[in-house]
């Protein structure tokens, strides 16, 4: 007995194999039955004959209930009209455990249910193609990062700092002391880029942000790269290499999950560096032509003004520049215009919005008090990080891309609950 999974069964084209698999879902006709079956490989067709297993098997395989766990034997063979290009011709099969009445059936399913059933909807075919294109991004990132030099490095989640602001944060006790879930690894990445030159983080964040749209979740994963010696300009690059490497990944590795997907390849396709880039300035101003009377300078963005400077675009747009009195306290000011922050957020087309957010940090020691100053940073928690600009100091860069958003993009799906396994939201802390 040759044992194989789905995802390995061109390997064994004409050739008899056991599958270890659920049934997906089936159906019969006359002296056919056809069983959906799914190994969390991939999906295959079973095709059974009654003149080929005999009468009492065809009956138990129309009478199988979805989820039903099995052992199938079968031959391979080749089918083009499948998304695999393959179907299997059973010649038997046993049952390992036979499900109960599963909640989730081929019908259409309202939002909430499915939420409360995550630990189940996770089997579908939808849910199953988007963390296939979520581990394709992951493997691309450390392909990625790893190819051009950069050491992986860990920051803490328990942290004593804000990175981003006080307002979202989780708080939590630490024996006696106050202790947050990290917003961002990004001041501990930098004092990484000191010690390593060029570093990437991947891990989880946390952001106790009131906000219930399709772009927010509570939990959070980003990759945080770091780099020393690279400005503003240069870190922009860097960026829009890696998404471009990020997608075309995707393009080439789950074309059969974009394919259930029903994602529009062209779009996707047209994702290659170099990215168009437009000031906060030019942005403003291109709103208000647009028609947007509610925004002003010095306003940030919201959703909507997003989606409507990226429809200006095919690929993804950088908007640089923004005023520094909106941004976060580590970022440097362009010193042609001090009232602007180099910095910038990464847009992607399509309305699914800001996928990144980067900037050159200050590297002075002085501009750094004056801003620790402004911001009320007092305290020994970020002490350590003042250190970084008094021990030989030098200009560096970093951006943070949020997993979540990137996959919702480059999936094709709309909200980005369904983008990490087990979400996180406003009203949902189970399963
Ligand atoms: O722009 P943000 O807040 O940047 C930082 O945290 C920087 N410290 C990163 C750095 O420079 N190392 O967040 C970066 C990205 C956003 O562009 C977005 O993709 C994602 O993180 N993000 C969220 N994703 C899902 N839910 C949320 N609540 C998010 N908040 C930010």
């Amino acid at each position: 007995m040759v044992k194989t999974t789905i995802q390995d069964v061109s390997k064994h084209l004409n050739e008899e194999v056991t599958l270890g698999a659920w049934l997906h879902n089936k159906r019969s006709s006359g002296k056919i039955a056809f069983l959906q079956l799914r190994d969390g490989t991939g999906f295959i067709q079973g095709v059974i004959g009654k003149n080929d297993i005999g009468e009492d098997k065809f009956d138990q395989a129309k009478s199988l209930t979805q989820e039903t766990s099995l052992y199938v034997t079968g031959t391979i063979v080749e089918d083009k009209r499948s998304p695999l290009g393959f179907e299997m011709q059973i010649k038997d099969f046993s049952i390992i455990q036979e499900a109960e009445d599963y909640p989730i059936t081929p019908k259409e399913h309202g939002t909430e249910f499915l939420m409360d059933h995550r630990h189940l909807w996770l089997r579908s075919k939808k849910q199953h193609s988007v963390m296939k294109v979520r581990n394709e991004i992951i493997r691309a990132t450390y392909e990625f990062f790893n190819e051009n030099g950069y050491v992986k490095i860990d920051p803490p989640i328990l942290t004593g700092s804000s990175a981003e602001g006080t307002t979202e944060l989780f708080h939590t006790k630490y024996f006696d002391e106050d202790a947050y879930l990290s917003q961002s690894g990004q001041l501990y990445m930098e004092a990484a880029a000191m010690a390593f030159n060029k570093v990437f983080s991947f891990g989880p964040t946390f952001r106790a942000e009131k906000s219930k749209t399709r772009r927010h979740l509570i939990e959070f994963w980003m990759i945080e790269p770091e780099m020393a010696f690279m400005d503003h300009n240069d870190s922009l690059e860097v960026q829009e290499q890696y998404v471009s490497h990020v997608v075309q990944s995707v393009l080439q590795n789950c074309k059969v999950e974009l394919e259930t997907l029903e994602r529009d390849l062209t779009s996707l396709q047209k994702i290659k560096a170099p990215f168009p880039r437009i000031t906060y300035d030019d942005a403003i101003q291109l709103l208000h032509e647009k028609g947007f009377t509610d925004i002003e300078w010095g306003d940030d963005f919201g959703a909507p003004h997003e989606t409507a400077i990226a429809e200006s675009y095919e690929k993804p747009v950088f908007i640089t520049h923004f005023p520094l009195d909106i941004k976060a306290f580590y970022m440097k000011p362009d010193p042609e215009r001090p009232d602007l922050a180099l910095c910038a957020d990464l847009i992607a087309p399509e309305g699914y919005g800001e996928i990144v957010g980067g900037s050159q940090r200050i590297d002075d020691l002085e501009l750094m008090k004056e801003r620790y100053e402004e911001h009320n940073l007092t305290g020994d928690a970020y002490q350590w990080y003042l250190q970084l600009r008094q021990y030989g100091s030098v200009p560096h860069s970093g951006f943070g891309l949020g997993l979540e958003r990137t996959v919702a993009w480059i999936a094709g799906v709309e909200h980005v609950r369904e983008t990490i396994p087990f979400p996180r939201l406003l009203n949902r802390l189970y399963p």
